[in-house]
């Protein structure tokens, strides 16, 4: 394993019995029941629950899970198929939809989920036992040096120096956004004027970007996911109950979904 002690930095090593991880200054994390690693230090909470509520993501590991975003899933399999990579970090991987999906079609991949909500995590590695999940924040990584050979982000914060410290030589990063167009029509019966998302580049100190491109497909949800979809968004505190009540009768309302795909590579 590459844990590193959030504490101290030293490599974390796991116990012979596999329920412990401990440094050299003896800093010592239990396993969960659940098989992750709390490596959030209460000195760094910045509040007592942070990252996604345990109802957050319920919904979205209950609409995730409803394969809406499969062709997705699928894309980033398959761009991650045709790289020469053993490690991967995804990052904010909340409940590990893209992990899982990930991992079942690059089975040779050894996988690192880390996001600073505990609901998340708990539910993540309920669903996944080879799969090496940990709590902490991307602000401090509780990874090693130069361990992960492709860091995945989806939608999900970052902090530049702590991906350049984690990822190996000619180490890559893979990150997914919304394209100009993503969810159109639930935006339609929120804004007035619809804009283009504006998807301006994302430069990564350390990194250097080797393609972009854009990944869109249509989905026709049920009226309980239409607004499952919606509570999912940015945008949902804008949508009251009257807006919320015309989206869920919206029967068989196609919805865009737009992406932005990039993938960028370190600097020598
Ligand atoms: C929009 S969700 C995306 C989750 C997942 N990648 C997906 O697409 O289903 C963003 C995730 O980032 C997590 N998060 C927020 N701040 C974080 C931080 N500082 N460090 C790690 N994770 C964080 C949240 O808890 C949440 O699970
Ligand atoms: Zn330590």
């Amino acid at each position: 394993m590459f844990y590193a002690c959030p504490i101290c930095d030293q490599q974390l090593v796991l116990s012979p019995s596999h329920t412990n991880l401990s440094c050299s200054n003896n800093h010592q994390f239990d396993r969960a029941k659940q098989g992750y690693f709390n490596l959030l230090p209460v000195q760094r909470k910045k509040s007592k629950q942070p990252g996604d509520s345990k109802e957050m993501i319920s919904a979205r590991h209950d609409f995730l899970n409803a394969d809406y975003y499969q062709p997705l899933a699928e894309k980033i399999a398959q761009i991650i198929k045709q790289q020469q990579v053993s490690t991967l970090l995804d990052l904010g991987c909340g409940e590990g939809y893209y992990t899982r999906q990930v991992k079942q079609r690059v089975t040779s991949l050894d996988t690192y989920g880390v996001d600073i909500s505990k609901p998340a995590i708990i539910k993540a590695a309920k669903q996944d036992k080879q799969g090496h999940y940990s709590v902490a924040s991307s602000d401090k990584l509780p990874l090693v040096d130069n361990c992960i050979d492709l860091i995945l982000k989806v939608y999900a914060p970052a902090n530049e120096d702590e991906l350049k410290r984690v990822v190996t030589d000619k180490g890559l990063l893979l990150t997914i956004t919304p394209g100009p167009r993503h969810l159109w029509q639930l935006r339609e019966y929120i804004y007035q004027d619809v804009r283009a998302h504006d998807t301006q580049d994302t430069v990564f100190k350390g990194f250097k970007r080797m393609s972009s491109e854009n990944f869109s497909f249509t989905i026709c949800p049920t009226d309980e996911h239409r607004v499952a979809l919606l509570q999912m968004t940015p945008f949902a505190w804008k949508a009251n109950e009257v807006i919320t009540e015309q989206i869920q009768q919206a029967q068989n309302l196609n919805i865009e979904l737009d992406f932005v795909i990039n993938l960028y590579q370190t600097l020598e």
